[in-house]
């Protein structure tokens, strides 16, 4: 998948300017399997890369391309007009939020977190195929590919940790989205056959490895667009800082279920409900891992529909289309080969993902199309993925 749009991606750029990239760097997306707005109640996520991914061919600016000395050209295949961006001097965020924002975002950050690190001037294609607004971390992987560009051209590497907390201050300056760390962290460094336990308080993780070839995760996009930029996101998550803060704790992470029923009164209903889901979808986390390690994917598969039906009912971020396809898998149940399956990411459209047999695949794949389409009237897009690798650099 990833050599037809690496070459895509080089033909883009030759047709663009005329050569031959110099550098070439990769980020995928994400999907996450279990454990949602937890990430910045500090609490853990279960992510995993996806074989969908951002590409950018890049080389030193020459004459001809007619851009100004401390200057990048940047190309988006998805767009039409290409972008200047700053290399050098004062940099801030734009009035609006363009795509290029993300890409200026993280060569800020990268400027300064390392003041003496010059980049040349340089010229760049962009071309992805993880699809946008679908909850699978679009621009998180935009984010970290322009990250890893910049290290393949100064040859000056960041810290992953840092990459990713470089890039998610670039997604909330520069893109005004208040993102927890899970998207830019697993984009950065997932691991092929594994997904990563990741521990939003520390930092800390755990690969767990996922090759069996009988199970495969199942990516289903409702092809409801979901965009955070709204005001939903930024609310779930003062409601959670609200509510810690009332029941006398830094974050969420800190609170038990005893002490959110003994705190109840202090809450309102609603301040109750969405802490209830973040309690517990923390813990819901750590027993799928424990799940997937004993090879209890019937456990696994539970966890996950416990998990969607407490972000559809309490934390309220799911929506019509999505309820659909959870039910849709829920029917086809183990003996049809799902064990579980829930909505993924921020919310409010976007993808489920679905823990399935490899065997059961394809009639799983149809039944849930022709069902789903009876239902909304949408075509949904269906894709199996594996764990993938995180950012790397192609070549330089
Ligand atoms: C978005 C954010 C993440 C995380 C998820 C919900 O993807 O970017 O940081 O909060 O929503 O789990």
């Amino acid at each position: 998948m990833i050599e037809k749009l690496l070459q895509e991606a080089k033909t883009a750029f030759q047709q663009t300017f005329n050569r031959v990239p110099k550098w070439i760097v990769t980020a995928p997306g994400r999907v996450n399997v279990i454990g949602e707005h937890t990430d910045y109640n500090e609490g853990f996520v279960f992510p995993m890369a996806i074989e969908r991914n951002v590409i950018i061919c890049a080389a030193p600016a020459v004459p001809e391309d007619g851009v100004p000395a401390g200057m990048a050209k940047v190309v988006s295949t998805a767009k039409r007009t290409p972008a200047l961006l700053k290399l050098e001097g004062d940099i801030q965020p734009g009035p609006r939020v363009e795509w290029f924002e993300y890409v200026q975002g993280v060569i800020a950050g990268y400027l300064a977190e390392n003041p003496s690190v010059k980049a040349e001037s340089f010229v760049a294609v962009i071309h992805a195929n993880v699809p946008l607004g679908a909850a699978l971390s679009s621009s998180a992987a935009l984010e970290v590919s322009v990250g890893t560009l910049l290290e393949a051209i100064t040859g000056a590497t960041v810290d992953p940790v840092r990459k990713a907390l470089i890039c998610q201050h670039a997604e909330h300056e520069y893109a005004k989205m208040p993102c927890g760390i899970m998207d830019q962290f697993i984009s950065a460094m997932g691991e092929k056959d594994h997904i990563m336990l990741l521990d939003c308080r520390d930092y800390s993780t755990k690969l767990v490895p996922f090759t069996s070839p009988d199970l495969s995760i199942l990516i289903i996009n409702s092809r409801v667009k979901h965009q955070l930029s709204g005001s939903e996101y930024p609310e779930r998550r003062a409601a959670c800082f609200d509510s810690a803060k009332i029941l006398g704790a830094k974050t969420l992470r800190e609170v038990t279920m005893e002490q959110l029923e003994a705190g109840k009164n202090q809450l309102t209903e609603v301040q109750y409900r969405r802490c209830r889901h973040v309690v517990g979808e923390i813990k819901r986390t750590t027993d799928a891992v424990e799940a997937i390690q004993n090879g209890d994917y019937e456990r696994m598969g539970q966890l996950m529909y416990e998990s969607h039906t407490s972000m559809r009912d309490d934390f309220e971020i799911s929506c019509k289309e999505l309820d659909i396809l959870v039910e849709e898998a829920q029917k086809i149940g183990i003996a049809g080969g799902v064990y579980g399956s829930r909505m993924t990411g921020g919310g409010f459209g976007g993808c489920t993902v679905s823990l399935i047999q490899t065997s059961k695949m394809d009639s799983i794949m149809e039944t849930i199309r022709t069902n789903y389409k009876a239902a909304t009237g949408i075509n949904p897009d269906l894709f199996v993925t594996r764990p993938a690798q995180g950012a790397h650099i192609i070549q330089k």
